[in-house]
């Protein structure tokens, strides 16, 4: 593993406080890939880790929501850009969120901080800010109140493309207009959505601002609105830690709704479980269906912790299965699937941040072994490809998407080296 390289990624892709994934593909401040990248800086500079939650938290929006992309300078190598969006922020930004991985980040950089005072001032400098934005999630994503928030656009749970969300997308009209597209010019087509899923996340941007990103009118009329148990999972394993820090820094008052809103979802997350499929699927809630397509969210409920020990054990036996399908693990999409394309995007390919929380969430359950054999197999994407990429082909091991990628090379520093 070449950590130096790793390390050597991470500072070219600096751009003065905040990391871009990779120059020319995406050249701006996206946030649940700063949140994974902040941890990797945190291996070799600590102060540079806090720079890049700074940055990231200086575009919140005053309603608490995080966009997941933040434009800080131009750039035309990228569509859709900040034009497109239409949001009235300060900063420049998309108007959808992600997976909010930020307070665990938090979390697990002041803990490995030691004592650092410094490191507490910024940890408490970002509290109130964590807590407005875990508040947006469920208030503006949960407007029921029934413990499962939603996301209105497949990029806001992150992956983008995942054959799980094909059903609902199916419903989403397409945008009528022409428009050019800029990753093809970065990346292989036949590793990136199509132009058909394309036209229908340009819809749903355009239907996000044409209702004013309010979310009783998105709630009312959005054409796709989706529980995706990934966002589900990482709220809630980022909650806890939010209770954690909250108790830290005297935070107190703001621990009875954020324990609410855990015994909410660890209430309501059962209606998520197959026992068919031995793990906890999506719902389309437009459809009021399961979405029964097996990808590595389905899995991320135990590094949720929402999983019981019964649960859990199911999952541990489809993670050995899972691990067995393919030459490279864990495939994003189910090898099984009549919709696994080993090398498109989030419909195959081995994610390394994935396999991470997968790991993490064996572990909590005592699965210790089985989170080894996890990591031993994901160093061996890296050393297969020769190189940290943006994902790998789950049947050959080799590189896909974007090259010398930040949260692949600081997955590498804060994991897979340690
Ligand atoms: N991942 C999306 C893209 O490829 C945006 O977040 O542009």
């Amino acid at each position: 593993m070449d950590l130096d390289a790793a390390r050597a990624i991470l500072r070219q892709n600096d751009l003065g406080g905040y990391t871009v994934p990779t120059r020319g593909l995406y050249p701006f401040q996206w946030n649940w890939d700063s949140a994974i990248t902040a941890l990797g800086w945190h291996c070799f500079d600590e102060a540079r880790a806090w720079r890049e939650a700074r940055k990231m938290f200086s575009g919140q929006w005053d309603n608490g929501l995080l966009p997941h992309i933040l434009f800080h300078d131009e750039s035309d190598s990228y569509f859709p850009g900040s034009d497109i969006w239409g949001a009235e922020s300060r900063i420049p930004s998309s108007t959808i969120s992600q997976p909010p991985v930020w307070a665990l980040a938090v979390a697990l950089m002041l803990e490995r901080s030691g004592t650092g005072a410094s490191a507490r001032a910024e940890a408490r400098e970002l509290l109130p800010k964590l807590v407005d934005h875990h508040r947006w999630w469920f208030r503006d994503r949960d407007l029921g109140n029934s413990g499962l928030v939603e996301t209105y656009h497949p990029w806001e749970s992150g992956m983008d493309n995942s054959p799980a969300w094909d059903g609902p997308l199916a419903n989403v009209p397409q945008v009528e207009w022409e428009y050019q597209r800029r990753d093809l010019s970065h990346v292989d087509p036949a590793q990136r959505p199509s132009r058909r899923e394309y036209d229908r996340y340009l819809y749903l941007i355009e239907f996000l601002k044409n209702n004013e990103f309010d979310p009783h009118r998105l709630s009312a009329a959005s054409p796709y609105r989706v529980v995706d148990i990934a966002t589900v999972s990482i709220l809630h394993r980022a909650t806890r830690e939010l209770v954690g820090l909250c108790q830290q820094f005297d935070f107190e008052s703001a621990i009875p709704e954020l324990e609410a809103a855990l015994a909410r979802t660890q209430e309501a997350v059962g209606d998520c479980w197959s026992e068919e499929h031995r793990c906890f699927l999506n719902r389309d809630k437009l459809a009021g269906a399961l979405l029964r397509e097996r990808t590595t969210a389905t899995l991320l409920p135990l590094f949720g912790l929402l999983a019981d020990e019964r649960q859990a054990g199911q999952m541990a036996a489809l993670v050995e299965e899972w691990l067995a399908a393919s030459r490279f693990s864990l495939a994003s999409t189910h090898p099984e699937s009549p919709r696994y394309e080993p090398e498109r995007y989030w419909r195959g390919p081995v994610w390394l941040h994935i396999n991470w929380m997968i790991a993490e969430g064996l572990r909590a359950y005592g699965y210790d072994g089985l989170a080894g054999q996890v990591r031993a197999e994901t160093r061996e994407c890296v050393e297969e490809a020769g190189g940290y990429f943006e994902y790998y082909c789950s049947k050959t091991g080799k590189g896909c998407g974007g090259g010398d990628f930040s949260w692949t090379a600081a997955v590498a520093l804060f994991w897979l080296a340690g």
